[in-house]
């Protein structure tokens, strides 16, 4: 694992070392490459990785409701609003991580919002029976 991380920190790094040479002024200033949470900072990288939550989310809306975790769903919307919030309040403002925490957040408020529908059919459908049965009686 020590092996691998070094070997893909020596690739990061050259690959940013060429970009640093031939990238144009111009091309700089479009992809904002010194902003202090520009693409040479783990600033940039860290909210690119975290799509990934928000494509297994999405990937989840497939899922029926009574295979989704309510905690897992409950704490994946509540850390994506609140890693929201912080995207706005830190310095740099950092848009792409509020925009990536906010995906998340919704996708764990779709799913939330699933599996209390998908409870409230359980619910009505056990009082449905318990009124079936008390007309039979
Ligand atoms: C979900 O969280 C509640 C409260 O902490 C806990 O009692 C429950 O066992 C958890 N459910 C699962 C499936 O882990």
């Amino acid at each position: 694992m020590i092996t691998i991380m070094i070997i893909l920190s020596g690739v990061y790094r050259s690959v940013i070392a060429t970009a640093e040479r031939v990238l144009s002024a111009r091309t700089r200033q479009l992809i904002k490459w010194e902003h202090p949470a520009g693409p040479k900072t783990i600033h940039f990288w860290a909210p690119i990785a975290k799509w990934g939550l928000v494509l297994a989310g999405i990937g989840d809306m497939a899922r029926p409701a009574d295979k989704l975790s309510k905690n897992q769903t409950v704490s994946l919307m509540c850390t994506g609003f609140i890693w929201s919030r912080y995207a706005m309040v830190i310095i740099p403002k950092n848009i792409s991580l509020f925009a990536v925490n906010f995906f998340v957040g919704c996708t764990g408020l779709v799913q939330f919002v699933r599996i209390y529908m998908y409870e409230q059919s359980l619910e009505a459908q056990k009082k449905e029976q318990k009124a079936l049965e008390n007309k039979t009686d």
